[in-house]
């Protein structure tokens, strides 16, 4: 066992701090303000090979291995979330998803594209009413030969407006129940596929968040990913590697915070002399370094086991949850060691407090993450 990060890894993780600290922290404020799309920084971060980072590089992407994956999530996190949620998505979800269950066709047509961030993926799973309850779906694609017809709504769908390319989970066979689930690859442009407006939310406010509509929509038979029945497995799958995408932003949001907080105690004085200087600060910062410590343990252990292709469901679920809570009582306590300065925007962890707390929610939430723990624990 050795905890050393390659060289490789490092050239990454600087490349990505520098990106993050030079191109996204300049307007990050306003973005989040405004809840402004971050097109251009997007746009920088295909360039970067970020987009599809774990992608052969026959299919365009950077083959590169889940840490490094992990070690860019942390640092764009650490400024900017709502880029973070787009990467992660296209990366761990639609990417991951068209390259270990789609056909040749399907990776030459979309996945190529996808991992060069050409275009961007969403990834459509929640519904009005199936949230973590997920076997629940509504949304029918009715077998007409062919093309399956798609009808429904999806909810909370990160990329929403902005990707191209979305993977569906719709019921077929209702009295199947999970076992009659597919999922098909569906082009924004299809007749009948409506966005829904932008909703307006506490965090990550730079990512667009939309609700689809799908009314007959033709999905040619070809777009379905795997077997017929195979869409909730699929979801199930591609859900317990992305937990560690999200499990990296929550790190980086709590580390970004943390690195904040200390530098602030550093500069503010307070009875006398700097505040980092009291033990109640002091504390303070050793429980965050602790807890952020402890969280990167179990996300490179996931990693690790990703790549290795050895089972993770239990470890994804722990890395996420613990991430996400970390996340939010790192960001919460580093508000406090600003005092009223962390309480407006110029300071930036207000921000970052608000980011952490969907890492606690979407890709399923803590408590789905505490059903997958306890069944494992159980079995
Ligand atoms: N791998 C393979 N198969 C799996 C699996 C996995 N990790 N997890 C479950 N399955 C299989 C089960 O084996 C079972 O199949 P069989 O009947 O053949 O054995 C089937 O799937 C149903 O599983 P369960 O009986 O465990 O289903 P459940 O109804 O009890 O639900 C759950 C389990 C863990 C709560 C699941 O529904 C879940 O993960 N819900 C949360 C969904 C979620 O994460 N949504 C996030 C949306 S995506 C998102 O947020 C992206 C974004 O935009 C940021």
């Amino acid at each position: 066992m050795h905890f050393d990060l390659t060289e490789e890894h490092l050239m990454i993780q600087k490349a990505a701090r520098e990106f993050a600290q030079n191109e996204l922290k300049p307007g990050v404020i306003e973005r989040d303000e405004h809840q402004t799309f971050p097109a251009e920084q997007v746009k920088k971060m295909a360039e970067l090979g970020f987009m599809g980072m774990m992608v052969d590089p026959k299919y365009g992407g950077g083959g590169m291995d889940t840490i490094s994956y992990v070690l860019a999530m942390e640092e764009i996190s650490k400024v900017d979330a709502s880029c973070s949620v787009i990467m992660s998505v296209n990366n761990s979800l639609v990417c991951w998803g068209i390259e270990t269950f789609g056909t040749e066709e399907q990776k030459q047509k979309y996945l190529v594209p996808l991992a060069k961030g050409e275009i961007i993926g969403g990834f459509c799973l929640s519904e009005p009413e199936a949230g973590s309850d997920a076997t629940s779906q509504k949304t029918t694609a009715i077998d007409k030969g062919d093309h399956y017809l798609l009808n429904g709504t999806k909810n909370w769908i990160t990329n929403g407006n902005s990707a191209s390319v979305f993977l569906v989970m719709a019921q077929t066979n209702v009295e199947a129940g999970h076992k009659g689930i597919n999922c098909l690859i569906v082009e924004k442009g299809m007749p009948g596929f409506e966005v829904g407006p932008k909703e307006n939310k506490m965090g990550i406010r730079g990512s667009d968040t939309h609700s689809l509509m799908f009314t007959d929509v033709k999905v040619p038979k070809e777009n379905r990913i795997g077997e017929d029945g195979f869409g909730f497995k699929f979801a199930m799958k591609t859900l317990s590697g992305g937990r560690i995408g999200i499990a990296s932003q929550a790190l980086g949001i709590a580390s970004g915070a943390y690195e904040l907080a200390l530098q602030y105690s550093k500069e503010r004085k307070a009875f006398g002399k700097e505040i980092s200087k009291h033990q109640a600060i002091q504390f303070k910062l050793a429980d965050m370094a602790t807890r952020i410590e402890a969280a990167r343990m179990l996300i490179y252990k996931s990693a690790w086991l990703k790549d290795n292709h050895l089972p993770l469901d239990k470890e994804s679920a722990m890395a996420k949850v613990f991430a996400s809570e970390t996340a939010m009582w790192v960001t919460t306590e580093a508000v406090q060691v600003h005092g009223g300065y962390g309480f407006v925007k110029e300071y930036h962890v207000e921000r970052l407090m608000r980011d952490a707390k969907i890492t606690q929610i979407y890709e399923g939430t803590s408590e789905v993450q505490r059903i997958v723990i306890s069944r494992a624990v159980l079995a």
